[in-house]
């Protein structure tokens, strides 16, 4: 059969070329896998969704009623429910999308502070970062779909940054979203939809195609073990066969993982929120990995505006889209940061980096801080401290990190002359 293969696909190529690719063994190397699972998880679960799913907002008998008229697509939901293992798949399918938001940040955490996107993965941090930026548009089009009064609340949000755009704002809106933001708008799911399931899996598929020929091309950094084992060698197990066993059950213990999550803790539930309506739900919050936008928006004062050549920068233009992006333009230029003119071979100790470690914790101190004032309204907190947060947290965290990093070395070369002190000593006898 191989040989048969073998002579019409010349596949023996194909295995000196890619199976026999060495997979480093350790466990933070398999943060970047379990991102991938959870989109292939998506992607299945999403097919199944999309079989049911109606994209419309026409109005039709409510699954639950027959009296009520609702929008097609809220009642699609419903029904979607009541099928058998219908909530089960919508369960699933939410917690991958989480998980994978989740995952893809944590392994972008291990790049960053093992020092992996330096030369030659600068392009793999960039595509990682538009995977991870499209993985959460996703998301928030896949919010909008039910049409429960939280996703048309939620796409009101959405249109109304967008709208805020100076000039060109409302045209991008009416572009991106088939005309005005209006219950009565029979375009604006049909076009969401078409972004959740076609354009946006694409672009992420293609992307993370991408990404994985770049990696399989350039390896994996070794990590510090390889050092002792074979200096400057590629250490680890191949692709075929060792890896694809070890890597089919992480996928099968983390499918089992997400079933739990599924089976214990329900999703979004739309029949509390009821179909889409003209009266917004109050106090409305977006998922944990877009607070920090929200909580900006809540610390710039709603008359903080000025008009420029006519066109207006209001507090939704300056929190949603200015703030997000410098956000953003950060973590894509920290590659820039670094000078190395060699190719890096060793994922780094990240404290014998304690700069670039403490600005990484300083980093994610102020998303937290403005995380945190996304609560501001429900507990009535003032805005002052959190002002002072945004300057102080981010700062203190620096200092703290550089101070337990210092700490943990001057610990760590005390023990070492301690014990060369005894190993003295004891030939000294
Ligand atoms: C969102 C979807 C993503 C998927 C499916 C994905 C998948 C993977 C996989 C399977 C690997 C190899 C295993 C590993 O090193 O963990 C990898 C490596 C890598 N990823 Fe990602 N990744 C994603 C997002 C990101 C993000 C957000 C970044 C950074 C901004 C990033 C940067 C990198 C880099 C630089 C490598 C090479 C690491 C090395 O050689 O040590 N990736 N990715």
């Amino acid at each position: 059969m191989n040989q048969w293969l073998d002579e019409r696909l010349n596949i023996s190529r194909l295995n000196d070329k890619f199976l026999r690719k060495a997979f480093p063994v350790h466990h933070t190397f398999f943060l970047g896998e379990i991102t991938m699972f959870a989109l292939i998880i998506l992607i299945l679960t999403g097919v199944f969704l999309a079989l049911s799913y109606e994209p419309s907002t026409r109005l039709v008998p409510s699954f639950l009623d027959k009296n009520t008229m609702v929008p097609a697509a809220y009642s699609s939901i419903l029904r979607i429910n009541w099928m058998p293992f219908g909530d089960m798949l919508r369960r699933i399918h939410h917690w991958s999308a989480n998980i994978m938001v989740a995952a893809a940040i944590v392994h972008m955490m291990r790049i960053y502070f093992t020092g992996s996107f330096k030369k030659p993965r600068e392009l793999n941090w960039w595509i990682g970062m538009l995977l991870l930026v499209f993985t959460i548009l996703t998301a928030v089009t896949g919010y909008s779909l039910p049409y429960d009064n939280f996703a048309k609340t939620t796409l009101g949000v959405v249109v109304s940054i967008v709208q805020s755009i100076p000039w060109i704002g409302d045209y991008v809106a009416q572009l991106a979203f088939g005309g005005k933001f209006a219950l009565d708008n029979t375009q604006m799911i049909p076009r969401v939809y078409g972004y959740h399931i076609m354009l946006l899996p694409a672009i992420l598929l293609s992307l993370t195609g991408a990404h994985l020929l770049i990696m399989i091309k350039q390896k994996h950094t070794q990590p510090q073990y390889a050092k002792r084992i074979a200096y400057k060698k590629i250490v680890g197990v191949p692709l075929s066969t060792q890896q694809t066993p070890i890597a089919v059950m992480l996928a099968l213990l983390f499918a089992g993982l997400i079933i739990l999550f599924a089976a214990f803790i329900p999703v979004h539930p739309v029949e509390v929120f009821g179909p889409a309506s003209d009266n917004p739900v109050q106090n409305i919050k977006p998922d944990w990995y877009l607070l920090w936008i929200f909580g900006v928006l809540e610390l710039i004062p709603a008359n903080f505006k000025f008009t420029l050549f006519g066109g207006e920068f209001g507090p939704e233009f300056i929190g949603g889209i200015v703030i997000a992006t410098l956000v953003l333009v950060v973590m894509l230029a920290v590659p820039i940061f670094d000078q190395s003119k060699e190719n890096l071979y060793y994922a780094e100790n990240p404290t014998d980096h304690p700069k670039r470690l403490a600005a990484g914790i300083a980093f994610f101190a102020l998303l937290i801080v403005w995380s945190v004032a996304g609560y501001k309204n429900d507990f009535q907190w003032p805005v002052a401290p959190f002002y002072v947060l945004t300057i102080v947290g981010p700062l203190v965290s620096y200092f703290a990190t550089l101070a337990i990093v210092r700490g943990i070395k001057s610990f760590k070369a005390a023990e070492e002359r301690e014990r060369d002190q005894h190993q003295a000593a004891a030939a000294d006898d």
